[in-house]
């Protein structure tokens, strides 16, 4: 459980591949996620990026490899199995009860995980408030913006008891001005123990708030490291440019 540098992981990753038929969508991954970590992931369209997060969240089984969380072998379990113990996640095509109101996405939920009531209630006020969102409780998930319904995913994966929460392009379709809202709303959450692994296109978001970055090209990892030795590494530049 304890790494070199002394850090307790919550995660490791060990050779992890996924293929669909002739694709090897992720090739031997090997990573790990330690708590309290912002864990930025970039790389090219279609270099398995979202696949990665499928692999390890329990939308799709591995070929090859195996997952640990909190030291316990998972690798093979569900994507509900692995939420019940704490590892949340957004998707990068929305998944959200559209017909639903923003309060019911946020309850619903809650009141499946036999969550207190009051304290739901008053959790999802606050959560509401950070994300500016508390004056659409009663629209249609389908009838905010695309930026606002990234918001309400983003706050029902912390309803949800989500301690680890992997993040898909969590910015994309954003109003410019509505990017610093969520990323002092992930710092604030972070600050109160949470974990985060963000796939993410726009470099400046990722760039302020990751604690660590890793490149993935072709299915796999090409770097992983501080930020912004990541980012300046040439096959990482070359990734992007070529
Ligand atoms: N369900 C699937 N069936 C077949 N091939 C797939 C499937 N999902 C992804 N792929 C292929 O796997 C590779 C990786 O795709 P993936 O969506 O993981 O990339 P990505 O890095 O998330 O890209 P983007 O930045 O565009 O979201 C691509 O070649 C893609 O076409
Ligand atoms: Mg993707």
């Amino acid at each position: 459980m304890f790494t070199k540098e002394g850090s307790v992981h919550v995660l490791k990753v060990t050779n992890l591949t996924k293929r669909f038929g002739g694709t090897i969508a992720v090739n031997q991954v090997n990573l790990q996620i330690n708590k309290g970590e912002i864990v930025g992931i970039i790389g090219p369209n279609g270099s398995g990026k979202s696949t990665l997060l499928h692999t390890i969240t329990g939308v799709y089984q591995p070929d090859e490899g195996t997952i640990e969380y909190r030291n316990k072998e998972i690798t093979k379990a569900p994507l509900e199995e692995k939420a019940r113990m704490g590892i949340g996640r957004t998707f990068q095509n929305l998944r959200l009860f559209k017909h639903l109101t923003v309060w019911e996405n946020l309850m619903i939920p809650a009141i499946q995980l036999k969550k207190n009531k009051k304290e739901a209630e008053e959790e999802a006020k606050e959560l509401l408030e950070l994300v500016r969102l508390h004056n659409h409780i009663d629209e249609q998930a389908q009838n905010l913006s695309v930026g606002q319904q990234r918001l309400l995913e983003f706050i029902r994966t912390v309803m949800l008891n989500s301690e680890l929460i992997f993040l898909d392009e969590p910015t994309a379709g954003f109003h410019p001005n509505m990017i610093q809202n969520f990323l002092d709303t992930l710092l604030k959450l972070h600050a109160r123990g949470k974990s985060f692994v963000m796939i993410e296109h726009n470099i400046p978001a990722i760039m302020e708030v990751s604690t660590r970055l890793i490149a993935v090209a072709a299915g796999e990892v090409i770097a992983d490291g501080d930020p912004k030795v990541v980012h300046s590494n040439p096959q990482v530049v070359e990734a992007y440019l070529g």
